[in-house]
């Protein structure tokens, strides 16, 4: 029975990634943050080194972008000091199992080029940017050096299990609670945003595959579509045969200060090696996350 090691397990990717692995036999190992907090570079060797996996799946971060304004140095110290004690975690204790890190589409920032590749230059402009392209780096140094560790470069993805922070989930369940009679309003900050937004259960199988090629690699994952937030908006509010005008205000102290543009991926790389492809479309997704929040 193959092993894996699951770091941010509790999140959204991580708990389809362990459905998805225990369908296929392995033996999950997901520690929560307690037993193995990744900025905690001691932790991660015990942890590791009881663990002996054969597949280590590094998706423990600071996910919500906007989190760095509070603490911009736990951000950095999570999403990139951590990558950097699993990777040496992994060099002294397990050298031959392989490693994926879930990177972002935050690496490129707002970039000339469109749709993005996996040679796309890193130009990020946020902290969350900089610290998943210092991450993927340090990955890619990893690499260099003789160790199996591919990064996904992941542009949104989203599900019912998507957390509440996110816009995707705060509109889905703010339109349930204006059903409901429990709520009138819905703040938002920039609704002409437009993001990349593919489903998570695709894109936890896009990880899986990456550690199933014979070298490891970088890979966008990306379903080629930009929407906008606007577009969320309209697509939910129909869901729940609700008119959005009259219940969704624009809240200035929800925009963000660096917000990057054109952020839509280029998967062919993932298709051509993995045979990998978006299956879900974006309406869908975004109907069936507005239906189970009304259910
Ligand atoms: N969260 C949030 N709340 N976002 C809003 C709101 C709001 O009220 N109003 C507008 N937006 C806009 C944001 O400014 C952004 O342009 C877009 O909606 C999506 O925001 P999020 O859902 O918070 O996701 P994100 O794009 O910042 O980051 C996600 O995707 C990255 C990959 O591109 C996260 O999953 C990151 O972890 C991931 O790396």
């Amino acid at each position: 029975m193959p092993c894996a090691f699951i770091t941010g397990a509790a999140g959204q990717d991580g708990s389809y990634l362990a459905e998805l692995l225990r369908g296929k036999k392995y033996e999950v190992i997901a520690p929560g943050r307690a037993e193995c907090d990744v900025t905690d570079a001691a932790a991660v060797g015990r942890a590791l080194r009881a663990a002996a996996p054969d597949e280590v799946y590094h998706l423990a971060a600071v996910s919500h972008v906007g989190q760095a304004a509070q603490d911009p140095a736990a951000m950095l110290a999570v999403n990139f000091q951590g990558t950097v004690n699993l990777i040496h975690g992994l060099r002294e204790d397990c050298p031959r199992a392989r490693l994926f890190f879930a990177s972002s589409s935050e690496v490129f920032g707002r970039p000339d080029q469109v749709p993005q590749n996996e040679e796309t230059p890193f130009a990020p402009v946020t902290i969350y940017g900089e610290s998943k392209a210092r991450a993927t780096l340090a990955i890619r140094q990893a690499r260099a050096d003789g160790l199996f560790a591919a990064s996904g470069i992941l542009y949104n993805h989203e599900s019912p299990r998507r957390g509440e922070v996110f816009v995707t989930r705060k509109i889905c369940r703010a339109v349930a609670a204006i059903k409901a009679g429990r709520q009138q309003d819905l703040s938002l900050g920039d609704t002409t945003a437009r993001r990349d937004w593919g489903d998570a259960r695709d894109y936890v199988l896009g990880m899986w595959l990456a550690l199933q090629h014979p070298q490891p690699e970088d890979f966008v994952f990306a379903t080629g579509e930009l929407h906008s937030v606007q577009d969320v908006v309209e697509i939910a509010f129909a869901t729940a045969q609700l008119d959005w005008r009259g219940h969704v205000r624009v809240d200035a102290s929800l925009m963000r200060p660096a917000e990057p543009a054109r952020l839509v991926g280029d998967a062919s790389k993932a298709r051509r090696l993995l045979g990998w492809s978006p299956r879900a479309s974006f309406r869908s997704l975004i109907e069936e996350m507005t239906r189970a929040e009304l259910a």
